[in-house]
């Protein structure tokens, strides 16, 4: 979901949770358990997107969503609804949070990093606003390990970079430490092209 002005609707919206949710059983259907499993407390999802994350979270965490996208958070306040959970929502970008430091216990971000702009200065600024022993909590599609599969990654973001701002062979995880974060456990799935992440504040 790169281009807001594309997916302003909630038939838009629509379409992306279908699609996504073909692509997560396929590719990465362990992912949203993986990080949102891991979510303790008051807890942001930058990039929120339709709320696919919603139902993995433990009933205790207390969540914010945030996107860029008014379409996708609607969807996504429409499915905390079904869910029975509360969700607040505020349209923001995760280049800019609109909370104060050390403001969460957790903080997660699937399948977003891909589009940002910029990859290093939306770490420092999801650390800014985790609390000194709280939780970077990522999933995403990476460089994959297999020359083949990565080979396949470079041509498509050749054409998805400049159209729609997609990459395929960034990988966030390098890009912790000159953050101020450290990894504390990750996985690769799928070719080595899917990754994991659960990072802390380096003190
Ligand atoms: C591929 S979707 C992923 C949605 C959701 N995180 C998920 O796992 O299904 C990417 C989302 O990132 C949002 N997004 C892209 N750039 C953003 C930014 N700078 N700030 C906030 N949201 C952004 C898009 O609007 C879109 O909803």
């Amino acid at each position: 979901m790169a281009n807001v002005r594309d997916r302003s609707t909630q038939a838009a919206a629509a379409r992306f949770d279908t699609m996504m949710r073909g692509l997560e059983e396929r590719f990465f259907p362990d992912a949203r358990q993986w990080v949102c499993s891991r979510a303790v407390g008051s807890t942001l999802e930058i990039a929120i997107g339709t709320g696919l994350n919603l139902a993995h979270y433990p009933r205790e965490v207390e969540l914010t969503g945030i996107d860029l996208n008014v379409a996708a958070l609607e969807f996504a306040a429409g499915r905390a609804r079904g869910l029975g959970r509360e969700l607040r929502t505020e349209v923001a970008d995760a280049l800019a949070l609109p909370y104060p430091d050390g403001h969460f216990d957790s903080v997660v971000c699937t399948f977003a990093l891909c589009e940002v702009p910029q990859v290093g200065p939306a770490l420092t600024e999801f650390a800014r606003v985790l609390r000194p022993t709280g939780r970077l909590l990522l999933a995403d599609h990476i460089a994959a390990t297999n020359p083949l599969v990565w080979l396949g990654q470079r041509l498509l973001e050749a054409a998805t970079i400049p159209i729609s701002g997609e990459h395929f062979t960034r990988r966030p995880l390098e890009d912790l430490a000159a953050a101020g974060l450290m990894v504390v456990d990750s996985q690769r799935r799928t070719n080595g092209a899917i990754e994991y992440v659960h990072a802390r504040r380096a003190q």
